[in-house]
């Protein structure tokens, strides 16, 4: 069966509990390949990317839908995270998903008597980790959570969340989990601003000035790629000078040059490369981005 063929004729099962989950598990899925792509909803392109990768390489696919409260720090957007299952339901039966496991309630997947996290050492010190405490110890929690319940063959993420895949790969490692981390490159508007469930905050004019985002980190490639031996320092400058002329551009959080498999700050880059990666907000709105050196 071709993946049209199997998306037109696909019927998306629904759970919304872990029994529910797991008895499919252990009555559909046995011997079976399973690509897992984790979410919390308000899916996108970049979402269906992670998703149609999934379908070509594994035998069944499972989407996860769950806005996971351990990652929002309390003055984080929680409450106000866009929420719009019934939409997100029809994308999912688009793209071919067979089973979508998406708690009716948050006290499933954290029960009253719940004290045991999954706590990555030093996230909490890079930028993205200072700039929202706790958030690694959130996504890692529920992370393993998900893949305890699931058990994938393959779980999917995406290169937008430089950090995230990071933290994944190493934690898979780290913890012995038998998955294949896979990661995928990042999803963008024409424009070049990257697809993300946050862009919805954003008002028209500051649409139009988000994709300065991405020109900043493109003008810092193409500088590395004239000169291969910089100081992350020059590098930081340009993407920074170009950012500030933008006047939506309200708070530049940080811009950082790490390593590409550690995240570890850099002093210089070379032909190894490395990722360069910001967040900034563009009028209210908090936009991460970055760009891999390669
Ligand atoms: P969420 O923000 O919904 O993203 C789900 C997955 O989609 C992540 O792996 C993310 O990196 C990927 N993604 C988002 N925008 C993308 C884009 N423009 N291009 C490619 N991939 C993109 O990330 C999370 O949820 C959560 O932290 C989660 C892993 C589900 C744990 O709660």
């Amino acid at each position: 069966m071709n993946a049209a063929t199997k998306a037109a004729s696909a019927r998306l099962v629904i759970h919304r509990s872990i029994d529910a989950i797991r008895s499919a598990r252990n009555e559909l899925f046995a011997g079976k390949t399973i690509g897992l792509v984790p979410t919390m909803g308000a899916l996108h392109k970049g979402h269906a990317s992670l998703i149609q990768e999934a379908r070509r390489q594994n035998e069944i696919v499972v989407c996860s839908i769950f806005v996971n409260p351990t990652q929002f720090a309390p003055t984080d957007d929680l409450q106000k995270y866009p929420r719009q299952l019934e939409q997100d339901v029809a994308l999912l039966e688009e793209l071919g998903v067979d089973h979508l496991f998406a708690p009716s309630d948050p006290s499933i997947m954290y029960g009253p008597h719940h004290v045991t996290y999954v706590d990555p050492e030093g996230f909490d010190d890079i930028p993205e980790g200072q700039a929202r405490p706790g958030h690694f110890r959130g996504v890692a929690t529920v992370v393993t959570k998900l893949f305890n319940i699931i058990q994938p063959t393959r779980a999917y993420f995406g290169q937008k969340d430089a950090a995230q895949c990071c933290l994944m790969t190493r934690m898979v490692e780290d913890l012995n989990m038998p998955i294949d981390v896979m990661i995928m490159d990042t999803i963008r508007e024409a424009s070049g601003l990257a697809m993300s469930s946050r862009n919805a905050y954003l008002t028209d004019e500051e649409r139009d000035a988000a994709p300065v985002i991405y020109k900043s980190l493109c003008a810092a490639r193409e500088l590395w790629k004239s000169r291969k031996d910089l100081s992350s320092a020059e590098l930081q400058q340009v993407v920074l000078s170009i950012l500030q002329e933008e006047p939506f551009v309200s708070e530049i959080q940080y811009v950082t040059v790490d390593h590409r498999a550690t995240m570890r700050p850099l002093e210089r880059v070379g032909e190894e490369g490395a990722v360069i990666s910001l967040a900034t907000k563009v009028g209210s709105v908090r936009l991460i981005d970055n760009i891999v050196l390669k």
